[in-house]
């Protein structure tokens, strides 16, 4: 049990690895003062901000990956099918027999560039695993605990340097997940105890070694795989504070400016996930949902999505959303100025579920002749989102994304601006008829939707954010 804080003093009084071990020794120090104040957190305007999200915002899609022990069991224990990431809190299994799984998880199978290959294809630019999830086990081979995969399972290696490396040859960005509760670390216990794990009690003498710990690795994280994204997760107890989280947040800022931070490191996720800019954290991280409208510029989100029903791998869950569901959700996230975070779950061999990536496949063959109408995008500039579809804008251009094919062959759109050409985008060389009408403008369509999933056109216009004329269905739009 107390093998990982012994880990962590040792590591801290042999200074075995110099430099990281004086930045936890730093932290350590901090994570103990009474008050940090966000003072610390290097000071950004709100266009400095924007240069660092820039990759992430012009991103738009991303793969999540929830890879653990729990992929062991695959989702099944004791006639019970419906198990995954949460299977030790689910199941209530002792520490110590759930640990067993490390020496079953051999992921012979993996193959980092296949699966960003797979992230590529289906249009994703970027990728962002569980180095660690509530079950408290590591992906990599940290000095912060011996509860990790290259000390406790016969693969013997980490598995994050590897992708971020192959994500990297592909062009790819590489982030990665990390719980602040942990179900195995000795500081951390039930809080009702013989049920459930979560949430966990803090034994308040072991807090700021727990925290020491979380900084030596996440300072591991950041050094050996660069990770551009910490997705934080696991901040609901009652033990970890908003104050922990900014105290944390510049601590990773300091370590490496360019991070981009998700606001569960702080205990204000907001409504919807999106705090608005009122806590810590860069983004907001809507969960299995989409905001119903978007937000004003400089609040950055990114729903996160399954893609079956269970973040982990489980091997009953074929329920894949249709690759028609992901583009709309896609497209749906863009037209309110989002990311959308698409997880899938891979199997204790290392393979991602060929159900789920057969989706991904078609997802890629849509985003591959549309992408120009996602990437780099930003939300609709109509307050109202319509029938037919969504809209997404650039520079000069509106793309309307029809989902729904007007059986009347017209589109209407409540935009009073100059319209100079119209056609779809998948044949710019054929301009589409245009008229105006009272309050908007009117564009011919072919008979035939030439997309079932969702077909674009391309306005290109004066000013794409002005003169939307706010006229409604009522009016015939
Ligand atoms: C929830 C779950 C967790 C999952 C996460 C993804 O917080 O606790 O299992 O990793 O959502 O957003």
């Amino acid at each position: 049990m107390k093998t990982r804080l012994c880990r962590v003093l040792v590591c801290l009084l042999a200074g075995s690895f110099a430099a990281t071990v004086a930045s936890v020794a730093t932290a350590a120090s901090t994570a103990a003062a009474p008050s940090v104040s966000s003072a610390v957190v290097p000071a950004e305007t709100p266009q400095q901000k924007a240069a660092r999200m820039r990759w992430w915002t012009d991103a738009r899609f991303g793969m999540f990956i929830h890879w653990g022990l729990y992929s062991v069991p695959a989702g099944e224990w004791q006639g019970r099918r419906d198990l995954s990431e949460w299977f030790m809190d689910q199941t209530g299994m002792p520490r110590a027999q759930y640990a067993q799984f490390a020496r079953r998880f051999n992921p012979t199978k993996y193959d980092p560039d296949e699966w960003v290959r797979i992230a590529k294809d289906a249009g994703m630019k970027y990728i962002v695993i569980t180095a660690k999830h509530h079950e408290g086990f590591v992906m990599w081979d940290t000095r912060g605990t011996d509860y990790n995969i290259a000390r406790r399972t016969p693969y013997g290696r980490g598995v994050l340097a590897p992708l971020a490396a192959a994500a990297r040859r592909a062009g790819l960005h590489f982030g990665t997940y990390y719980s602040i509760m942990d179900w195995h670390d000795p500081s951390q216990s039930p809080a009702e105890p013989g049920k459930h794990y979560n949430p966990t009690r803090m034994n308040p003498k072991l807090k700021s070694a727990y925290i020491a710990e979380m900084k030596l690795e996440l300072t591991e994280l950041i050094r050996e795989t660069h990770t551009e994204v910490l997705w934080f997760d696991g901040e609901w107890m009652d033990w970890w504070t908003d104050a922990d989280g900014r105290d944390l947040y510049a601590f990773l800022r300091r370590l490496d400016p360019k991070l981009i931070i998700n606001n569960r490191i702080g205990r204000t996720r907001g409504k919807y996930g999106v705090n608005q800019g009122a806590g810590v954290g860069d983004f907001g991280t809507p969960e299995q949902q989409i905001p119903p409208q978007g937000y004003p510029p400089g609040v950055y989100w990114e729903s996160c999505m399954t893609l079956n029903d269970h973040w982990g791998y489980n091997k009953y869950d074929d329920h894949w959303k249709s690759p028609t569901t992901v583009v709309h959700n896609l497209v749906d996230i863009a037209s309110k100025g989002g990311n959308y975070l698409l997880n899938i779950g891979p199997t204790a061999e290392g393979v991602l579920p060929p159900g789920g990536v057969a989706v991904l496949r078609q997802v890629g063959r849509w985003m591959h002749a549309n992408g120009v109408s996602i990437y780099g995008t930003s939300a609709s500039p109509f307050p109202q989102a319509f029938p037919w579809g969504r809209v997404t804008r650039a520079p000069g251009l509106l793309y309307l994304h029809v989902f729904d094919w007007p059986t009347r062959h017209e589109l209407r759109l409540p935009f009073t601006g100059a319209v100079h050409r119209a056609y779809l985008l998948t044949a710019p060389n054929h301009a589409l008829e245009m008229r105006t009408m009272p309050g908007g403008i009117s564009v011919k369509l072919p008979a035939e939707a030439p997309d079932d999933m969702d077909s674009v056109i391309v306005l290109e216009v004066a000013d794409a954010t002005a003169q939307t004329s706010g006229a409604t269905a009522a009016a015939g739009y």
